[in-house]
């Protein structure tokens, strides 16, 4: 890892080219936010920005894929070792790697989930869960919640709750429907003999931080038992450690039948995915009888099965879900002062472990923040399907101090905020004004031409 920095002539050059080739919008977004930033030096919870040299704490960890930290050396190593040893191997066939790592996830996994179909994504996951359910039951309707975020692929974006990403590529799959999170009353109203899941992210994670009651929970699993419905915990985001406990599953005493997972899975260093069922006939069966129904070249890969095997190791050996729980409590009381010295933007800090959520006042304020928090050093982002909802989901490696420097520089960056928020205030007042700010669309040329002048 070098040291040296990039001139702003080759940064330039760079950004250039990711908007010829990529994404000049992307560019533009970036930008905008102060989110310009070439990742460079990653290690634990940080990473610096390869132009100014500037180290930033990594607040967001990819939405929960760096719960071992950033580059960690055990699970780097294992991942040099994988590549030493095999390539990514043929799906069809069987080999250690993929046995040892289905052991060590179904000796983790909550209750009687002792089943795996390998993935290699996120949205992966969510396709098999969803065809193993429609596949087993022959049922055709899904329920999902509204705002919740599954992926980008066919069946998960089917799922998706929220419009913007959903209605240019209209007509989607049919036999979805979507009830508000939190509300049994709406599903008991939807579900039917029809229905062949019901998928839920127990916190919902781009949906801006809700987190399932136990009692809601329960009454899931209840209905689903009740009328024969597969019932899909989507932990892409809360497993492994991050909300305080291995899974999100385990606060409620609820067992999922289906549970997807992904991203940390990988230790941020090698993509996989993969789904945990329970060994229940109407599931086993039908899997035993299609046991190709979902197969990839890259779910289950030898290499991502050495490194996934070692993750849960790491994870295991340093029970860094305790860790998870104590940090986010820390973290959880630093932000619930400022937020009380702070009434005017922040209105609510939640989530559990490290997974917190801290909701602004207005929805433009997301924004506003992100690039406040860049400026104090603080890579953060706020949630997509609810922009006035900052996630912080730091690597479950944090110590107690890095949490102190961490709430140091956010309230630094809530200073920086305050003077936005100087002009803003008395301006939103005006509803019109509150509208066209909360549309992300005006906000970009704006900030884009504030950055011209220094700001
Ligand atoms: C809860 C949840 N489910 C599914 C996905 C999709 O995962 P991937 O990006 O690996 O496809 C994400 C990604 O952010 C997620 O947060």
């Amino acid at each position: 890892m070098g040291t040296e920095h990039l001139s702003k002539m080759r940064t330039k050059e760079i950004f250039k080219q990711f908007g010829d080739h990529i994404s000049k919008g992307q560019i533009r977004y970036l930008s905008a936010g102060h989110l310009d930033i070439l990742e460079k030096n990653r290690r634990d919870t940080k990473f610096s920005d390869a132009t100014t040299g500037k180290t930033y704490f990594d607040g967001f960890s990819s939405a929960g894929s760096f719960n071992t930290g950033r580059r960690n050396t055990r699970v780097v190593e294992a991942l040099c070792d994988a590549l030493n040893e095999y390539d990514m191997g043929t799906p069809l066939l069987l080999s250690r790697s993929k046995i040892e790592f289905a052991r060590k996830l179904v000796d983790l996994a909550p209750g009687d989930l002792n089943k795996v179909v390998f993935t290699g994504s996120g949205a992966d996951s969510i396709e098999a869960a969803i065809k193993l359910a429609k596949g087993a039951t022959g049922r055709e309707e899904i329920i999902s919640m509204d705002k919740a975020y599954h992926g980008h692929s066919g069946f998960s974006l089917s799922a998706g709750g929220k419009d913007y990403y959903k209605e240019l590529f209209q007509p989607l799959m049919p036999g979805f429907h979507l009830a508000p999170f939190g509300d049994l009353e709406a599903i008991r109203q939807l579900a039917s003999m029809k229905t062949a899941a019901i998928l839920i992210e127990p916190i919902q994670g781009e949906g801006g931080i809700h987190v399932g009651t136990s009692e809601y929970l329960q009454g899931l699993r209840q209905l689903c038992d009740n009328l024969g419905i597969v019932l899909i915990f989507d932990e892409i985001q809360t497993g492994f450690g991050r909300t305080g406990r291995i899974w999100f599953s385990e606060y409620s005493g609820v067992v999922p039948d289906v549970m997807a997972l992904a991203k940390s899975i990988g230790g941020g260093v090698y993509p996989n995915g993969a789904i945990v069922y329970r060994d229940i006939p109407e599931l086993t069966e039908f899997v035993n009888e299609n046991p190709f129904f979902h197969t990839s070249s890259g779910g289950g890969s030898n290499i991502g099965c050495r490194v996934s095997s070692e993750v849960i190791d790491e994870l295991v050996e340093k029970q860094l879900w305790k860790k998870a729980e104590k940090m986010g409590k820390r973290l959880k009381n630093g932000l619930t002062e400022i937020m009380l010295q702070h009434p005017e933007s922040i209105i609510e800090v939640r989530g559990k472990g490290l997974m917190i959520g801290i909701e602004y006042r207005h929805e433009f304020m997301g924004m506003l923040m992100a690039d406040s928090l860049s400026k104090s050093h603080i890579f953060a982002a706020y949630s997509g399907n609810a922009p006035q909802v900052m996630r912080f989901m730091l690597p479950l490696t944090v110590t107690e101090e890095e949490i102190d420097d961490f709430l140091t520089k956010f309230r630094k960056a809530m200073t920086i905020q305050g003077y936005y928020l100087f002009i803003l205030l008395p301006l939103i007042k005006i509803p019109i004004f509150r509208k066209w700010m909360n549309d992300p669309k005006n906000l970009i040329p704006i900030s884009a031409f504030l950055r011209k002048f220094g700001f």
